[in-house]
């Protein structure tokens, strides 16, 4: 048995702004399934919710700071969540990275160089919890500076750190590393120097034992200079000890079968009954309802990653067609407007939710045909995965996790009965409208359609293989 001590920012259901807290609240329950000692560590936001208050467990000084540990639980399991509690920091409405009104948080190298220190605490067993565990695993930049701390240590544990995202780097200005009172040792461009500015994803890329990324494509990918964001060449140097190993979805959570959130629940069997979600969903929405109107749904952050300004480049083109689209997702200021503009002139075609709605997102994956995800970068990508679970075909672009996860609905794929989505190559908006006519062509032959959507619900998306190829990791390191 290992024990692993698992580092995230976010962890669903108790805080959530996009994949990262469905793997952290996902994997460790899986890990626990094949009778691994997990415990996840986060900090104590005040918008945590869906779990029992956590329970005062020490107090650990950190650089002149007195810092409160609390535990609690994940819901309806045995997973340990220690919270770090440091009100002056983590008491504050908004979420992990952002202010109620969506700008990021000034203090938010102190944030979490805070809570780095306290899981090289733990994870050094010196916070008075008597356990040590054999493996930290650190998740996105957040958490980046662990491994880098931990380097310094003797008789440390092994760490694994994963990419979840390149995008995001935590780098701040050089002032930030004195003012952070980080050690001297590690400010070299082998270390968290990069370009004279301090970076917390090159602590986890330079001193961890391992790197993975949330897909085998990703992981090639992220060594070229398109996707390494000035890192790659790093990430290259290290090729031999990174691994991409995609992410699994929690079938406790994304099921048609048991789903408490939509309308009807379906199985594969019963896929017939699958409309009587997209007809709740329009009426919902306020669009016209119509069982036969090929509806697309789209979830996602509103985000240059994920490829927002293509869907844009369409609709025009796609308000002339018979279909409707249901769009849910919040973020840049300008792409929520140009989208809400549209759904003004297109009412009765285009449905625009800004914000961020757990219960609608179960509603469109199960409510829609087709989900678009013609993403610029996908690290991993969930939502096309929860799509095929839900039988509403995925669109996606040819990148990451997306061309792992979705096998594109050509003759040879049709006939082999692989076939669960549509795939398209070059991120220019012609690619992505040639290939929703080719969905709708298919669309139109119903025996045929289901045929997909029954290939779509058959994959085996479930953690049980991630989380023994983490596992394998863990005790090769
Ligand atoms: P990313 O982590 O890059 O945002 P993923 O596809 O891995 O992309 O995961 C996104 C997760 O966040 C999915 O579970 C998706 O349903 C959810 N999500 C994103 N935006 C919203 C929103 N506006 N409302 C509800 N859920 C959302
Ligand atoms: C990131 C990526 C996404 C991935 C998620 C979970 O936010 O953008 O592709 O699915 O992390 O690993």
């Amino acid at each position: 048995m290992k024990k692993i001590l698992f580092a995230s920012s976010e962890t669903h259901p108790l805080i959530k702004t996009g994949g990262l807290a469905d793997v952290a609240g996902s994997l460790p329950i899986a890990l626990t399934s094949l009778g691994q000692d997990v415990r996840i560590i986060m900090p104590n936001y005040q918008s945590i919710k869906n779990c029992e208050p956590g329970r005062y467990l020490c107090t650990v000084r950190v650089n002149n700071a007195d810092v409160n540990l609390l535990e609690t639980h994940l819901p309806d399991s045995e997973v340990i969540v220690w919270l770090v509690d440091f009100p002056a920091l983590f008491n504050q409405p908004g979420n992990p990275y952002n202010d109620e009104s969506g700008n990021p948080w000034p203090d938010i190298g102190d944030r979490f160089a805070l809570f780095c220190r306290i899981v090289t605490e733990v994870a050094m067993n010196r916070a008075y919890l008597d356990w040590k565990p054999d493996v930290v695993h650190c998740n996105d930049w957040q958490t980046g500076l662990v491994p880098a701390l931990l380097s310094l240590e003797e008789n440390r544990p092994a760490t694994v750190f994963t990419i979840h995202n390149m995008a995001y780097q935590g780098v701040f200005p050089s002032s930030a590393y004195t003012q952070l009172n980080l050690p001297g040792q590690l400010w070299h461009p082998d270390g968290l120097e990069y370009h004279g500015m301090l970076s917390f994803i090159k602590g986890g890329l330079s001193f961890s034992d391992w790197i993975t990324t949330v897909s085998p494509t990703y992981a090639q990918e992220i060594q070229t200079p398109e996707f390494g964001y000035g890192l790659e060449g790093l990430l290259a140097h290290r090729q031999h000890t990174l691994s991409g190993i995609i992410n699994g979805i929690d079938l406790t959570v994304w099921n048609p079968e048991s789903d408490q959130k939509i309308a009807q629940t379906y199985t594969v069997r019963t896929l017939n009954k699958k409309v009587l979600n997209k007809t709740a969903l329009q009426a919902r929405l306020g669009l016209p309802v119509s069982a036969d109107l090929p509806l697309f749904g789209l979830i996602g952050r509103l985000v240059d990653q994920k490829g927002i300004d293509l869907v844009l480049n369409c609709l025009k083109e796609m308000a002339k067609m018979p279909l409707q689209f249901a769009l849910l997702g919040s973020g840049d200021t300008s792409i929520q407007v140009r989208l809400q503009d549209f759904a003004r002139l297109y009412p009765d075609k285009f449905s625009i939710t800004i914000g961020y709605d757990e219960n609608l997102a179960h509603q469109i994956e199960a409510g829609a045909d087709m989900f678009l995800m013609p993403s610029r970068f996908e690290p991993c990508g969930l939502n096309q995965m929860y799509s095929q679970r839900y039988g509403t075909l995925p669109i996606v672009r040819k990148t990451g996790g997306l061309a792992d996860t979705v096998v594109d609905a050509l003759p040879d794929t049709i006939q082999d009965g692989t076939a669960s989505g549509f795939v398209f190559s070059e991120a220019v908006p012609g690619a992505l409208m040639e290939t929703i006519k080719r969905a709708l062509v298919l669309h139109a032959n119903r025996p045929l359609w289901q045929k997909l959507q029954r290939n779509a619900m058959g994959k085996d998306f479930s953690w049980e293989n991630s989380a023994n190829q983490y596992l394998a990791l863990y005790r090769a390191i």
